[in-house]
């Protein structure tokens, strides 16, 4: 009745999947039920004591006003240094815009530049929320579906039979969530030479697992691989991962200075600007020492490396060890299809371990792969080796 009077404008748009499942985790606890939640997207390691410290600065010194509505000079500055110390790109501060969270600079971008109509190129298994975003605005996403023999990544092949005229932009996300996949310089300097290509085209390049790569795999971003498409490029990234920050919501886009200015008069009306603490805080975590980060790095690893262990002796479960971002991508159709129809698919794979082991994953399908489950391994490693027992388990249940 109310849906009829208001006729939301939510055409083909869904709640986050990882967030409500994570609704699902806390409601369980709750109930007193011991349950183990892989779907969150968030390290469980504390902000450094650092950063901390500066935002109790920042309350104390009556830092608690509104701000630029495109962020606080000092914190455009310190992201234009950090993309020089450790992307070699040289931006402005008019060139960069702080949001509340990377996701905002993501729908932003989209609602400043989307017009009916518009196609986004969206490879698949692509970020929940991108496909999502691009439906707000009334544009079209266009999903390109990567194949698992190339790592779940975008060739220049896929890419260019993607484009249309009304192509708009095209994500890219590396390293990957969900697949932890990286692209590497050459595979960024091929799919650049096809933008240069398609002069209409613009890519937004999200960068939010920069810092969360494996095995001292190096990082490279499409703007600092070919340069001279910078005019053409979002380059996306904040605080949320790589400096557990996720609460505190800030992330930035930097581009070309129009584009800059469209996004700054979305984010004027919307949220006005991120908040005045946060903002001093993340100067403080982008000038400061960056010590931590090899830390919080090895830590990850040290966990990916014990869940893969565990999750590969699983006879039904195939994965590829992940690169980097904290998440594990898991094929189940052996599981599936040895089942004897006791369930259908991802999603069914997804329920039954939530009822039948209290673990909780996040379906496939809605990362745009079907037959696949994605498990976060950001959380206490005495969780991964209960969850993965737990699975085992349920799997052999399954197929008994
Ligand atoms: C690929 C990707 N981009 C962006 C975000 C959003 O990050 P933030 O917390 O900065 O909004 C996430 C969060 O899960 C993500 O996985």
């Amino acid at each position: 009745m109310i849906k009829n009077f208001f006729n939301f404008n939510l055409k083909n748009v869904k709640p986050s999947a990882t967030l409500t499942m994570s609704g699902i985790a806390a409601k369980m606890r709750a109930e007193g039920l011991s349950v183990i939640n892989l779907s969150v997207g968030e390290p469980d390691y504390d902000t450094p004591d650092a950063i901390k410290n500066a935002a109790h600065q920042a309350i104390d010194s009556g830092k608690t006003k509104y701000t630029d509505v495109r962020g606080i000079k000092p914190l455009r500055e310190a992201i234009c240094a950090k993309f020089l110390r450790e992307n070699d790109i040289s931006y402005k501060p008019e060139q960069i815009i702080v949001s509340s969270g990377a996701k905002q600079t993501l729908s932003i971008a989209l609602a400043s530049t989307i017009n009916d109509g518009d196609e986004v190129i969206l490879p698949a298994p692509y970020w929940v929320s991108y496909m999502d975003m691009i439906f707000l605005v009334g544009g079209k996403p266009v999903v390109v579906n990567c194949h698992a023999s190339n790592n779940f990544k975008l060739t220049p092949k896929l890419l260019q039979e993607a484009i249309t005229p009304k192509t708009k932009w095209v994500i890219i996300n590396s390293p990957s969530n969900p697949t932890g996949e990286i692209y590497s310089e050459a595979e960024l300097y091929a799919l650049g030479q096809v933008v240069i290509q398609n002069p209409h085209i613009m890519v937004m390049s999200d960068d939010i697992y920069e810092h969360m790569l494996y095995d001292n795999q190096k990082f490279y971003t499409m703007a600092q691989v070919v340069p001279e498409l910078k005019d053409r490029i979002l380059t996306v990234n904040g605080v949320s991962k790589s400096y557990s920050m996720t609460g505190w919501r800030l992330g930035y886009g930097a581009g070309p200075v129009d584009l800059i200015d469209a996004m700054t008069i979305v984010q004027t009306h919307t949220t006005s600007h991120p908040s005045s603490i946060s903002q001093y805080a993340v100067v403080d975590a982008l000038n400061g020492a960056q010590d931590f980060l090899p830390g919080f790095k090895s830590l990850m690893q040290k966990k990916r490396d014990l869940f893969f262990d565990l999750i590969s002796k699983i006879p039904f479960l195939k994965c590829k060890k992940p690169a980097g971002a904290f998440y594990m991508w898991i094929d189940c159709s052996k599981i599936i299809e040895s089942s004897n129809g006791k369930i259908k698919n991802d999603s069914d794979f997804c329920m039954y371990l939530l009822e039948k082991s209290l673990v909780i994953g996040t379906h496939g399908s809605a990362f745009g792969a079907e037959n696949y489950i994605r498990f976060s391994y950001a959380v206490q490693e005495s969780d991964i080796v209960e969850a993965c027992k737990r699975i085992e388990k349920a799997c052999f249940e399954l197929v008994a």
